[in-house]
């Protein structure tokens, strides 16, 4: 497996005055991946402040070019320098129409412009009380394979985000996130895929006192941080936790 990928995302926050004093005190570290995925109108100066992160963005447009006003395309996205993209983001799915038929198009258009699309995918509380976590993750992902196929796939890093756990302080625990990524690579495995080449990130509430003990589990190959990301402090800690539980593996 390659290091482990540690990703922020900042959602709908910054200004530029902000996210300059929030990049100059990040960088990249040795022993992780690192990359930043910010609001469209930051991508450009960002891209100037990365200090060796990787740069993304948060959504993209399922279309290519054309009369879609207020869109961004995965091409423009790639111009602009990014190497990630995140697709099918929870808040994305329940507050803006986004279902997985959209999620498999969003994430064949990433692909197409040579991006990585960090796709997400999770359960809602019901759905796990309900013991379904694994069928809708696997719903989910079964969406994005008929979109990009199985090469399309192994391209991809996978995002597993369980609602609950996301800016509720709430996160899942070791063992509750590592048994759905564990079923999420044995899904992976059946549809072909080598999996062990998918990285597969954990996003909820990961902040630096329960980074450690999640990217201790095996399956699970970093994390997707919302809130702790706006900290330069927190998210070096969470990066430098994916550093040090690479090293002792
Ligand atoms: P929090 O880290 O704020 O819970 O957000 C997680 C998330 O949604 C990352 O995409």
């Amino acid at each position: 497996m390659a290091k482990k990928l540690v990703v922020g995302n900042w959602k709908l926050n910054g200004s530029l005055a902000a996210n300059g004093a929030l990049l100059g005190a990040c960088g990249a570290l040795a022993g992780v991946d690192m990359a930043v995925c910010v609001p469209f109108p930051y991508l450009a100066d960002t891209a100037l402040r990365l200090n060796g992160m990787a740069l993304g963005a948060q959504s993209v447009s399922e279309f290519q070019s054309g009369a879609y006003t207020g869109e961004v395309s995965a091409e423009m996205l790639a111009d602009l320098g990014c190497q990630f993209v995140i697709v099918g983001h929870s808040e994305r799915r329940a507050l803006f129409g986004e279902d997985d038929a959209i999620v498999g198009s969003k994430a064949a258009a990433a692909l197409r412009a040579g991006l990585t699309p960090i796709i997400c995918v999770g359960e809602s509380l019901g759905e796990r009380e309900a013991g379904q976590a694994m069928e809708v993750v696997g719903r989910q992902l079964a969406a994005v394979l008929k979109a990009v196929g199985a090469q399309g796939l192994k391209q991809s890093v996978v995002a597993y985000e369980p609602v609950w756990a996301i800016g509720t302080g709430r996160a899942a625990s070791t063992d509750e996130a590592q048994e759905v990524h564990a079923g999420i690579r044995r899904w992976i495995a059946e549809q072909g895929i080598p999996s062990d080449k998918v990285r597969l990130l954990y996003g909820g509430s990961v902040k630096p006192d329960n980074a450690q003990p999640l990217f201790a589990m095996p399956d699970i190959d970093g994390g997707l941080i919302g809130g702790a990301s706006l900290s330069a402090q927190d998210f070096m800690a969470i990066c430098r936790a994916a550093a040090d539980a690479d090293k002792s593996h």
